[in-house]
């Protein structure tokens, strides 16, 4: 079995991080959220792994190389244009060839991985097979429609009134008869090539489309709130290390991971928190659920539930929480204007100006 992994796409929904950076390359707890992929896959026993990549497809090269550091062999595949993910199957259709595959999004964080998906596409083999949950708010995501027997009816995307409440994970297992659906079907109304459009010209034609459901944690980190929960979630499972200088004057609270490298000068750190390597803390309180990415600088600041890429600076902010702060980016204290006074004062009074 190969594996297909979606790297490329606009990531409208993540600008302006997205105007200079691939979105699957944002870190979440240090480490950019494409390299949880593909440790899935790897660990799955895959080890054919295309990359589709987009306009950012050099940084993703660059940092992922050949893939065997992660025990994969990776092709990468250009997308000329994010034309659906339903596209990005069509233009690798010579790296997949006959073969089955697993479909990933890139961008997806899926905590129980997909060794046992990979295993039940295996064991009984279908057409398609999707990966279901059960959400809140169906209407806001693709839907599936499925028997007692876990056969799929049909999909609807961000239905009104939904059929179910389960809805499609960023993951897939096709047989080599999704090549005939991608070629088939026409871009939808936002002018893509739909992945679920290709699995409901499979149902149409009678093909066997299985649905395996899972309640583990799983995330689209497509926006910023979603990353900053998905750095949360991963941080919950962190263990403390410390292999950086932390000075006498500081204090570490619950699990703290410091780089080696990194420095943390009289401060407060409260875990779950990273901070990487190069990075220098002082005169600060970080944390919770804080990513310090490698050589960033805090002072006089506090920070929590935050993100911040690898060179920010944050200085002389008293409270920052909730953001995710880019690479290089500095954040500092506006410099303090002159106060002015204007008046109309009357003739003989006295007035007090404290400055
Ligand atoms: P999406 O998040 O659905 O699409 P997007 O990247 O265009 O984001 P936005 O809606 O914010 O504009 O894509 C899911 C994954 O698939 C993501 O990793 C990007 C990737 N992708 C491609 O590789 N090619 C494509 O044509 C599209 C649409 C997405």
């Amino acid at each position: 079995m190969k594996a297909l992994v979606l790297a490329g796409g606009t990531g409208s929904r993540l600008r302006p991080f997205t105007h200079t950076g691939a979105k699957q390359l944002l870190p979440i707890a240090n480490k950019p959220v494409l390299f949880y992929a593909l440790e899935s896959l790897a660990a799955a026993g895959i080890r054919d792994v295309g990359i589709v990549v987009g306009e950012h497809g050099r940084e993703i090269r660059e940092l992922t190389g050949d893939g065997a550091g992660f025990g994969l062999r990776i092709t990468y595949l250009q997308q000329p244009q994010p034309l659906g993910l339903a596209h990005a199957v069509l233009i690798a259709g010579d790296f997949l060839g006959d073969d089955d595959f697993l479909l990933y999004l890139g961008d997806n964080y899926l905590q129980e991985g997909v060794t046992d998906f990979a295993r039940l596409a295996a064991a009984d083999p279908a057409a398609a097979r999707l990966l279901l949950t059960p959400v809140a708010d169906p209407s806001s995501f693709g839907v599936a429609e499925v028997d007692a027997e876990g056969n799929v009816l049909g999909l609807e995307e961000k239905p009104d009134a939904p059929r179910s409440d389960l809805a499609l994970i960023g993951v897939y297992a096709f047989s080599r008869a999704v090549h005939a659906a991608v070629r088939a079907i026409r871009p939808s109304v936002r002018g893509e090539l739909e992945i679920t459009h290709a699995v409901q010209w499979m149902i149409d034609r009678g093909m066997r489309v299985r649905a395996d459901t899972t309640t583990r944690p799983w995330r689209d980190t497509g926006s910023v709130e979603d990353m900053l929960e998905v750095n949360r979630e991963v941080l919950d499972g962190l263990e403390g290390r410390i292999e950086g200088k932390v000075d006498p004057h500081s204090t570490l609270v619950g699990r703290v991971r410091v780089a080696e490298g990194a420095v943390v000068r009289g401060s407060r750190v409260v875990g779950p928190v990273v901070i990487g390597a190069g990075a220098v803390i002082s005169n600060s309180m970080v944390g919770p659920y804080t990513s310090i990415g490698e050589d960033c600088r805090v002072e006089d600041s506090a920070i929590e539930y935050s993100v911040l890429l690898r060179g920010a600076q944050v200085e002389g902010a008293s409270r920052i929480e909730a953001s995710l702060i880019g690479r290089g980016a500095v954040v500092g204290p506006a410099p303090r204007l002159p106060q002015a006074h204007r008046l109309v004062i009357g003739d003989h009074s006295k007035v007090h100006l404290t400055s």
